[in-house]
């Protein structure tokens, strides 16, 4: 499946229908882990931010280069994503559809050089639990410990507004 977008806001469709995707793995026995693979530049943090921002996190995403991984909690739970997106979310509107999630976790493996680096953070008990939902930039960094079942998103970049996106498995 390869999606070319054309700027930020057709990024964030994909990462709708992207999460759309995810809706029926509501009997995942473990975490559902996402590798963002690209250079920099290529998306893989915008796609994040507009991917959070559909499961209603209105806090700030910026990217976790420093920090490694950061750990946001969903508001709805499960989480629910509006048919107008979170912005414009009223209590009102019925849900276009549910994920299992509770919460969303960031982690940036760019200063990373091996998969136990990421041990050490509690990675293991992260991915224990179905309930997260796992989205790694850099997983080439961390591969030893990437699950083999992990969706592999492709960023590349094609000119200033336009990247392709492509899901592989
Ligand atoms: N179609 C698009 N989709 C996503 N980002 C885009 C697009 N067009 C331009 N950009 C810009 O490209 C940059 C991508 O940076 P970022 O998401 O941090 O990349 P990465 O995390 O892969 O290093 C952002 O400044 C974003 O606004
Ligand atoms: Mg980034």
């Amino acid at each position: 499946m390869e999606f070319i977008s054309h700027s930020v806001l057709e990024t964030a469709s994909f990462a709708k229908d992207f999460l759309e995707k995810l809706a029926d793995r509501g009997k995942a026995s473990s975490a559902t882990v996402v590798g963002l693979y690209g250079n920099l530049g290529a998306g893989k943090t915008t796609f994040t931010q507009c991917l959070a921002k559909e499961l209603g996190i209105m806090e700030t995403i910026t990217s976790p280069t420093f920090v490694i991984e950061k750990i946001y909690p969903l508001k709805h739970s499960p989480s629910t994503v509006f048919p107008q997106g979170c912005s414009t979310t009223s209590p009102q509107s019925s849900p276009q559809f549910k994920l299992p999630f509770t919460q969303l976790i960031h982690i940036d493996a760019y200063r990373l050089e091996k998969g136990a680096e990421l041990a050490v953070l509690g990675f293991e008990k992260l991915l224990n639990d179905p309930k997260n939902l796992i989205l790694i930039e850099w997983p080439e960094r961390v591969a030893d410990i990437m699950p083999k079942d992990h969706f592999r998103l492709k960023f590349e970049f094609v000119d200033e507004n336009t990247r392709i996106m492509e899901l592989e498995n």
